[in-house]
């Protein structure tokens, strides 16, 4: 099923607008979120109060990637769901939660929401081994440039259908859109991109590295090597000119 169109960037736009609490990456504004009161130890309502704006309502359709996904719940490893809502993540929307960073929530709410995600959405279906491992072998943005042409074989054969040979998004009119944007790729961190590979968006209609779902009929699964090439082709479209700007600087002595 396909959800209406909703592109991170808009979406992100979106919650600007509304003032949901998303401030620019790297510069936290804790004092204009909430205060959470210390002995609510409730996941459905601190979520709710903490997250939904981001990870929507349910933890999924929000415009940050869903944390109510069964493939990302089997992979994510236990210690990072608490370092990520500790510590928020550098350079994108996802804000620190706890208080000696100046968040909202105290050390056991944050364990309360970390452990009640796996508790409350993990499938017992899904078993992690037959799953490519969760974190990015280059957390960093520089990738190589062997890491770049390699991804872009891959692009072509798990990407391309839907997202058109360089990213520039799909010519018929309906979605999905362009993802070679360095305005919504500078949003996203080399490890969700890796995610988002993995898991798909079966909220918004992309398939996940193992569904063969509008590609080519021989599709076959990606390997963990494969995806951090496309991650690699990605965080090189990072630093490509904006849309539509080609600035030319005429200097006069
Ligand atoms: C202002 C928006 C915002 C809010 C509020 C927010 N997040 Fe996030 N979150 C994000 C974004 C954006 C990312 C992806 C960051 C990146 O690119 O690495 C993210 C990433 C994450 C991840 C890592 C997901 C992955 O795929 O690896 C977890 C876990 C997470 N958030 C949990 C939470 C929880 C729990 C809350 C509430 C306590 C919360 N977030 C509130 C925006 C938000
Ligand atoms: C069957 C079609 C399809 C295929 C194949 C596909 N995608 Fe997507 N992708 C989508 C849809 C639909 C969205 C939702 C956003 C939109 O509509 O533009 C999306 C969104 C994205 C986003 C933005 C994620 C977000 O949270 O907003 C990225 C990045 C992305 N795709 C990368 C890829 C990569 C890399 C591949 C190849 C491994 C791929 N996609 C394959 C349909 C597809």
């Amino acid at each position: 099923m396909r959800h209406a169109a909703v592109t991170y960037g808009a979406a992100l736009a979106a919650m600007l607008a509304a003032g949901c609490g998303y401030t620019p990456p790297g510069k936290p504004n804790p004092a204009d979120r909430p205060r959470t009161p210390a002995q609510i130890t409730d996941f459905d309502f601190l979520f709710q109060q903490n997250c939904t704006g981001c990870h929507g309502d349910d933890g999924k359709f929000g415009p940050a990637p869903p944390l109510n996904d069964p493939i990302f719940l089997a992979i994510v490893p236990d210690a990072e769901l608490l370092d990520v809502i500790t510590n928020g993540r550098d350079g994108t929307p996802m804000p620190a939660f706890a208080r000696r960073l100046e968040g909202p929530l105290e050390e056991d709410q944050i364990k309360i929401i970390a452990e009640g995600l796996k508790k409350h959405w993990k499938s017992s279906k899904l078993s992690e081994d037959k799953l490519p491992p969760y974190t990015v072998a280059a957390k960093d943005e520089a990738t190589s440039t062997a890491d770049t042409e390699a991804g872009k074989k891959v692009f072509a054969r798990a990407c391309a259908s839907c997202h058109g040979d360089n990213g520039q998004g799909s010519s018929e009119g309906h979605k999905p859109g362009r993802i070679n944007d360095p305005d919504l790729l500078s949003l996203m961190s080399n490890q969700t991109l890796r995610r988002i590979i993995i898991t798909g968006r079966p909220d918004l209609g992309m398939p996940s590295f193992a569904e063969d779902d509008g590609r080519p009929g021989d599709y076959q699964p990606l390997t963990s090597e494969e995806i951090d090439a496309l991650v690699a082709l990605l965080a090189s479209w990072r630093n490509q000119p904006r849309s539509g700007a080609t600035v030319t600087l005429n200097v006069r002595k």
